[in-house]
């Protein structure tokens, strides 16, 4: 369903020059599949997110988004995607229900569909209380779970979330947690980068760990137990993070 190949960013950045990055990195996510990003600060998670997301334009190499190459035909592939990140557009002058109203109308979903999906986001992320409160108003954890049902709301084939539970409580964590298993029991794509150990060892299929931009070790956690002798992840990224440094 995602297939990215060789993919490069260089940024030009007038102090600091020339920064890669994401270094010549590919890896798959097939449909039914959750695919974990794990790196430090600035290893290139979001920049890796942005481009597959169409929000950002690589320096070279590409990724296909179910077929469709996301350079040749960005739009299309833009419709099969929901991106998730920490400053995705909110409208702090909506309520959660306007906002999802708003983007369902830029999808072409009739407002009564859109009322009815919100409504079942509602009750999954528990966001009832706050439905018609200004987005303005709403704690952090809240205004990310108006984000998520913004993200979700088109029924994307392929769910894309940079540090979904960054900043969120337990229990919020557990709700989007639930909602990326559903995800992938809907055989959508799911890929997503967090800075918890615990948490990728839970939810996800494959991971991808990821130190300046580059891959240095890819494929289930079993697997990688067997490479390193180590059971918990944490160990199995500090080992791996090592070996390169
Ligand atoms: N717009 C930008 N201009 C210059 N450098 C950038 C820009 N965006 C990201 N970077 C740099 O690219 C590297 C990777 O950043 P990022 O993808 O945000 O990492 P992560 O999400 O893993 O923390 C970092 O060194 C960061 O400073
Ligand atoms: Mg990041």
């Amino acid at each position: 369903m995602v297939k990215v190949e060789s993919l490069l960013k260089i940024f030009r950045d007038k102090k600091r020059g020339e920064i890669i990055a994401v270094d010549n990195l590919s890896f798959e996510c097939k449909s039914g599949m959750i695919l974990g990003v794990l790196g430090l600060n600035g290893a290139g998670k979001t920049t890796t997110l942005r481009i597959l997301a169409t929000l950002l334009k690589p320096t070279s190499g590409t990724a296909f988004i179910d077929g469709i190459n996301i350079l040749e035909k960005p739009d299309r592939a833009k419709e099969r995607i929901g991106f998730l990140s920490g400053d995705t557009g909110l409208y702090r002058r909506l309520t959660p229900r306007e906002l999802v109203c708003y983007f369902g109308e830029l999808y072409d979903i009739p407002k009564k569909e859109s009322n009815k999906r919100l409504e079942k986001f509602a009750e999954q992320l528990d966001m009832k209380e706050f439905l018609d409160t200004k987005i303005d108003k709403l704690s952090t954890g809240q205004k990310q779970k108006v984000s998520i049902a913004r993200t979700m709301l088109h029924n994307p084939k392929v769910l894309i979330m940079d540090e979904p539970t960054a900043g969120l409580d337990i229990i919020a964590s557990e709700n989007i947690v639930q909602l990326i298993y559903e995800a992938k029991s809907q055989n959508r794509a799911v890929i997503f980068s967090t800075h918890m150990m615990y948490e990728a060892q839970k939810v996800c299929d494959e991971i991808i760990i990821i130190h300046r931009g580059k891959l240095i070790r890819s494929g289930s956690i079993d697997k990688m137990r067997s490479e390193t002798g180590m059971e918990d992840l944490d160990n199995i990224f500090i080992e791996s993070i090592r070996e390169v440094i």
